[in-house]
């Protein structure tokens, strides 16, 4: 946590655990129990980005979710500016959508395919009623030119955009409420890697010039170091390690997270002692 004279963290996540397939206590029906997230604690700060790493089913996207108040906690409690979530009204709730935005891996299943792109891009100022038409149509040419896409892909639909292009779309829907915070979730695994690096560098700048909070989820520990200022690191539901970056890539302390920036290439695998024996009885 930071310190108390410090500036207030944006968010809290305070020693939050989420159990799927919980047993009602009179319900006789007894299904298996998946443990998710176990004792999770972490923090961001305004502006900042914070890395989420680990192995596949790790718990990081049921973390991201329980963040953006859209999975509820087992136990524990999520603090946003302050305020539990569970504290909120409806109202409040509905204004939390403003302030927190997610972008996913699935750019297909965050856009409607039946609607124009403008019309999905001008939609979170027409649910919130924010600004008169002509200021809306303004906004939307503001964040299509930003996210760099050409202003005539706004007649068009989804489909008729590349993936690359949709995530810009996704983004620039994300970023017209100017959120506080967006959990980006795998943004750009599903992309080839040539435009993984330009739509890294479009958050990048788009962070920059708007102060928004990041919670970066990410298999890919290239990608992170370059966007993060912290990074955690989950193992089974759990924050195994938690640091700044610079610290966790060249000191990492649990074999697991040296494990998993071996795997990335990002350091030398470590030798089991094992194999050191075998390695010094045979020199
Ligand atoms: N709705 C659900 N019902 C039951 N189990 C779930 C549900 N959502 C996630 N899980 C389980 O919780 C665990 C954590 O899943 P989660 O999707 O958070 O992992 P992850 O770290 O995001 O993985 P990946 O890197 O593959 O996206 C997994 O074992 C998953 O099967
Ligand atoms: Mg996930």
């Amino acid at each position: 946590m930071p310190d108390a004279a410090g500036p207030e963290p944006l968010l809290v996540i305070d020693q939050v655990t989420k159990v799927f397939g919980a047993r009602r206590f009179f319900s006789r029906s007894s299904y298996a129990q998946k443990l998710s997230v176990a004792d999770a604690s972490l923090h961001i700060m305004p502006g900042e980005t914070l890395g989420l790493v680990g192995e596949s089913g790790s718990g990081k996207s049921t973390l991201g979710r329980i963040a953006l108040n859209l999975l509820t906690p087992s136990a524990g409690s999520v603090r946003f500016q302050g305020t539990d979530h569970r504290d909120r009204t409806s109202r409040e709730k509905r204004l939390l959508c403003r302030q927190l935005q997610m972008i996913f891996q699935d750019t297909r299943g965050a856009l409607d395919p039946r609607w124009s792109v403008g019309a999905q891009l001008r939609e979170p100022l027409d649910i919130h009623r924010i600004g008169a038409p002509e200021e809306r149509r303004a906004r939307v040419i503001e964040m299509t030119q930003r996210v760099g896409l050409d202003l005539a892909l706004l007649k068009r639909r989804p489909g008729a955009l590349s993936g690359g292009q949709r995530q810009r779309i996704v983004i620039a829907r994300a970023m017209m409420l100017k959120p506080a915070l967006v959990v980006c979730d795998e943004p750009v695994s599903a992309l080839d890697l040539s435009i993984q690096a330009s739509i890294v560098a479009l958050l990048e700048t788009l962070q920059s010039e708007t102060g928004t909070a990041f919670l970066f989820i990410s298999h890919d520990l290239r990608v992170v170091r370059r966007l993060a200022q912290r990074i955690a690191v989950m193992k089974q539901g759990r924050i195994v390690e938690m640091g700044p970056t610079q610290a966790i890539y060249d000191s990492p302390k649990q074999r697991y997270t040296q494990d998993l920036l071996a795997a990335a290439g990002l350091r030398a695998p470590e030798r089991r002692s094992g194999q050191l024996c075998r390695a010094v009885s045979a020199a």
